[in-house]
């Protein structure tokens, strides 16, 4: 699977190792993951040091999630022996490369960034940004070139920081005269975001509004009885309201039946299905889907020592990838060597 001359298109993508994953992630990224890693050559990035550009407070949940995320990974499906997954603080290469292409962006273009720009706002730093923070895309931009991916799947308000990694990759070339480093195009999930439970735009656990991979059937139970609806659909006779009912979103998401979905929204519509039986056939249907991937879980869960192999495999063969662009780059640029 990881042969020399494997030429399929090389995809990077991660995530921050701030919290356990869920079903936001299974739908925008996860379940694509476990069809690309047929197709592409895949490296999966947890993206600890990446995490501790905004959780420096914390750096004790930025380790413990390194291994939580990871099991998340196996337990959907993502498969060692055809997928790279690789822990980012453990590849040194990625912090040089982020010093070297620092020099090649301007403080200016990154205060522009706008993925930048809206984070900045909603997390309320103002000027007093941690200047790790402001050049993570700097960062990102290293972890992809790094690995040479040509396809980087990432949510749409992302995809500015694929933008920036390109512009830096053209510079660099520029100066060096030749195509060492290589553009990446973004890949944007088709499918919309899932929302919260609370019918709020993005699924986050730090919103209180997310059900997790881990989530045991109790809590699936409750988080779909606490979903949004409509509030104005009283009597289980009420005509009540499909768009914002966040049942019938999840319901467009998770069953596989659209057929079945598109009755009971006319049913809905027309008024005589009430909330407790339509509630109940999504619960069938998450219940259905979680219970393996929480079983799975607390099987690698129990198995912290085969998890931490993978992700020493998988490092070592990150390490060699990243270090051989680092070397390239280094030589190109005509960094000193000690003789
Ligand atoms: N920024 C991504 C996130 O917020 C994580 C990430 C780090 C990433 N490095 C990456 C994604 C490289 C794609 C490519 O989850």
């Amino acid at each position: 699977m990881f042969s020399p001359i494997d030429t399929r298109p090389v995809i990077l993508t991660g995530d921050r190792t701030t919290g356990p994953l869920h079903l936001g992630h299974y739908v925008g990224s996860l379940k694509s993951r476990v069809a690309l890693q047929h197709s592409h050559r895949q490296f999966l990035l947890l993206a600890d040091m990446q995490a501790l550009t905004d959780n420096s407070g914390d750096p004790e949940k930025v380790r413990r999630n390194v291994l939580e995320v990871a099991i998340d990974y196996l337990a959907v499906g993502i498969d060692p022996t055809l997928t790279t997954i690789c822990v980012q603080s453990a590849l040194p290469a990625l912090a040089e490369l982020t010093m070297l292409y620092l020099n090649f962006v301007t403080v200016s273009r990154l205060e522009r960034n706008p993925t930048i720009k809206t984070e900045i706002q909603l997390r309320g730093f103002e000027r007093d940004v941690p200047a790790g923070f402001l050049c993570y895309p700097v960062s990102q931009a290293a972890d992809i070139t790094a690995f040479k991916a040509s396809v980087v799947p990432v949510g749409e308000d992302q995809a500015p920081l694929i933008e920036q990694a390109n512009e830096i990759v053209r510079r660099i070339n520029r100066q060096i005269g030749r195509d060492i480093l290589v553009e990446a195009a973004a890949m944007v999930p088709t499918v919309g975001r899932l929302p919260g439970i609370d019918g709020k735009a993005k699924m986050s656990k730090s919103q209180g509004n997310a059900i997790p991979l881990s989530a045991s059937s109790d809590e699936i139970r409750g988080a779909i009885r606490r979903m949004y609806t409509d509030p104005d659909h009283l009597r289980v006779s009420d005509p009540g309201k499909v768009e914002g009912n966040v049942v019938f979103t999840y319901l467009d998401a998770f069953c596989g039946d659209q057929q079945l979905v598109d009755g009971l929204k006319a049913h809905y519509r027309r008024g005589g299905l009430g909330d407790v039986t339509l509630k109940r056939c999504l619960e069938d249907i998450l219940q259905a889907l979680l219970a393996p991937i929480r079983e799975r879980r607390a099987r690698y869960a129990a198995e912290p020592d085969y998890v931490m192999g993978i992700l020493r495999e998988g490092t070592w063969r990150a390490r060699e990838r990243t270090e051989a662009t680092l070397g390239e780059l280094r030589a190109a640029l005509g960094l000193f060597t000690l003789a």
